[in-house]
């Protein structure tokens, strides 16, 4: 077993009553949602740049399928939660038209910003509306969305039980939610290049391109601490969803889970 796996084996996946993890730091659970706040405000600037070069631009094929497997049509209310710049939005904005309606919630300042002047620059206005909002206390009355997405949020999110109940509340009867995130590689080969990859390689590309390694860093690392896709789909159900299932993408990679509320 390599290092890297060693220590992430190491790590409790779950949160003690007081702690939690910061990627492979335990950290106090009131301490987690500032230091996240400290890597968006460092990275938004350059977000939409680095998910490209990361990925290769394999993150767009990714967010394409979700839009797929959304069931999200004209007229419909969609909450793209942890929306940071935005993706989403622009596309759900065209799809629910004039009757419809997107919400663009974030935690983090920055991140809204950049997501904003970026919609507005692609001419996505008037369905539109920006929210600053905790994913674990959303601001919105039950039953208001036919759609919530997150999209590679929820690993960043301190108490994700506590998040994915506050998402099924807000959610219409018949409503779905769906979970893009990176998770665990169902190919033994791959997991060793994607974790040369992850530790080696892209703390590099942060420092040459945010100046920032640790905020990659912390990328690799959340990634790994963050439950795999049996046990996600076991939160969902915990949290009330139904018909919970998950579709693996770039051979686990990432995973995209779906579950409906009714
Ligand atoms: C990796 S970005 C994802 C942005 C976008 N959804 C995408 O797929 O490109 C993660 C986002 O989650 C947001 N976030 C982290 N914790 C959050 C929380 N507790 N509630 C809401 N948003 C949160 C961050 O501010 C950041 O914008």
């Amino acid at each position: 077993m390599s290092e890297t796996e060693n220590l992430a084996q190491n790590q409790p996946h779950f949160s003690t009553e007081d702690t939690t993890h910061f990627g492979f730091q335990t950290v106090a659970k009131s301490e987690k949602q500032k230091l996240v706040a400290n890597v968006f405000h460092s990275v938004a600037a350059k977000y939409d740049l680095m998910n490209d070069l990361l990925s290769f631009g394999i993150h767009r094929v990714w967010k394409r399928f979700t839009i797929d497997c959304s069931g999200v049509i004209k007229g419909h209310k969609v909450l793209d939660l942890a929306g940071g710049t935005g993706d989403f939005s622009a596309k759900f904005s065209r799809i629910v038209g004039e009757q419809g309606e997107v919400v663009l919630a974030d935690i983090n300042s920055s991140m809204l910003e950049v997501g904003r002047d970026k919609l507005r620059n692609l001419g996505v206005v008037g369905n539109i509306n920006y929210v600053q909002a905790n994913a674990e206390e959303l601001p919105f009355a039950d039953n208001t969305f036919d759609c919530v997405i997150i999209s590679f949020g929820l690993r960043n999110v301190t108490d994700k039980d506590k998040a994915l109940r506050s998402m099924f509340r807000v959610l219409k009867p018949g409503g779905r939610l769906l979970v893009l995130e990176f998770s665990k590689p169902i190919l033994d080969p791959l997991s060793k290049v994607y974790n040369f990859y992850s530790f080696n390689i892209l703390p590099k590309i942060g420092e040459v391109v945010v100046n920032d390694a640790d905020s990659y860093r912390y990328l690799a690392e959340s990634i790994r601490m963050h439950p795999e896709q049996d046990v996600l789909k076991e939160m969902m159900s915990q949290a009330g969803f139904e018909q919970v299932s998950y579709y693996n993408l770039s051979a686990g990679i990432v995973a995209l889970h779906r579950g409906y509320k009714f």
